[in-house]
């Protein structure tokens, strides 16, 4: 099929050239925009929302004919929620595909994968969600358009020792998760820094089932809440686990929290506790609504979560740097990207600092009657 394809857009742009000297080729001439995303395996739920969210920016973008006068083509990759995968990934995107930039990956070990190839080859690679601080430190061609998480482990210390006037908290980290890892260090530098008690610190690996060890540790050492910097799947597992021990503390985590299958799975455990994450749909501005309603009708009625809007987010900066460098040529481009500046997204106002990374709010989610409740905002 692809073959065959390519075979006839050879063909016509061939034909075109014979016989109308002013004819512009049709079909291959588009802009090809790569994106990597985990749309299957274990946080599916990552991926399929960015993803969404990107393609929805995609279509919106082309519906009003496309970018410095050519469409947009996504070519995505499913890189299944596996190390090893984002590499494959991105190297087919770029030498196969040609691909002018690259889009992904919510997941900070993918994004990490990733970066350093991207970088190599000068194709400017925008994260929508990766937190983690090393992933635009890969280079300068590497991009988010969210916090990193010095500022959120910060916000979530403030919120230990303010909101919930923790004095000790004890620390359950996913040593499988570059995120978890880096999360973990930045609140308790915070925390400890500001005066309070980092008490027991446990690991756990992502996919584990079986939390009891842990949580019975934590109990004996009764801290007055649990910072557990995980994934919604495992969080929700951790959760339930606690409850069945009689643990009645709060527990919170940051964005790696988000996602629907967090109140699916975790139903009245996960109740009461909180989280860090890049906005709140109820508390929009005017972007954030057309966003979501465009996303609603897009998708079933489906609503989006952080992931999906971050995603539109990624695009949206994409074509608006490429429209503002009129070329999509690496070095003119990766200069546009970086000038991002009070760029009116759906996620908020993005603009990038010298780091490549957003300079963005973040608002803290209580679950309340098994809903996301907006809490507070923390501003940068
Ligand atoms: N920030 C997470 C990471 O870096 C990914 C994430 C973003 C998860 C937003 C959920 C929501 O890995």
């Amino acid at each position: 099929m692809k073959s065959f394809h390519h075979f006839l857009a050879t063909a016509a742009s061939f034909l075109c050239v014979l016989s109308l000297p002013s004819c512009k080729s049709g079909a291959g001439d588009t802009i090809k925009v790569g994106e990597f995303a985990s749309l299957t395996g274990k946080e599916a739920t990552f991926g399929t929302s960015s993803h969404e969210g990107t393609l929805l920016a995609v279509e919106q973008l082309n519906a009003a004919g496309g970018v410095i006068g050519k469409k947009l083509e996504l070519i995505t990759e499913d890189d299944q929620t596996k190390a090893g995968e984002p590499a494959n990934a991105v190297g087919k995107l770029i030498s196969k595909d040609g691909v002018v930039a690259i889009l992904g990956e919510v997941a900070s070990s993918r994004s990490l994968e990733a970066a350093p190839i991207c970088q190599e080859n000068k194709i400017p690679m925008i994260s929508p969600a990766s937190t983690n601080p090393t992933v635009t430190q890969k280079g300068d061609y590497i991009f988010r358009v969210c916090f990193n998480d010095i500022f959120q482990g910060g916000a979530l210390a403030n919120f230990a020792s303010g909101t919930l006037k923790a004095k000790k908290v004890a620390v359950l980290t996913d040593v499988k998760s570059d995120y978890s890892k880096g999360l973990a260090k930045n609140f308790k530098e915070k925390f400890t820094a500001s005066g309070g008690q980092v008490g027991v610190e446990l690991d756990f690996n992502g996919g584990d089932k079986d939390f009891k060890g842990q949580l019975t540790a934590i109990k004996s050492d009764a801290p007055d809440a649990i910072f557990l910097p995980g994934y919604y799947n495992d969080v929700a597992l951790i959760c339930i686990q606690a409850k069945q021990l009689g643990l009645n503390i709060p527990i919170f985590g940051g964005d790696g929290w988000e996602s629907e299958s967090l109140l699916t799975i975790g139903k009245d455990a996960v109740e009461g506790h909180y989280f860090s994450t890049h906005c709140a749909p109820d508390q929009g501005t005017p972007e954030m609504k057309n966003f979501i309603e465009a996303y609603k009708k897009r998708f079933n009625g489906k609503t989006p979560d952080a992931m999906a809007v971050l995603g539109y987010d990624s695009a949206m900066v994409l074509a608006d740097a490429i429209k503002r460098a009129n070329t999509t040529e690496s070095a003119a481009l990766r200069s546009a990207i970086a000038a991002t500046k009070d760029f009116a997204g759906a996620s908020g106002t993005i603009t990038l600092n010298a780091d490549r990374d957003a300079v963005k709010a973040l608002v803290f989610i209580q679950i309340k009657d098994g809903k996301f409740t907006y809490s507070t905002t923390v501003n940068p």
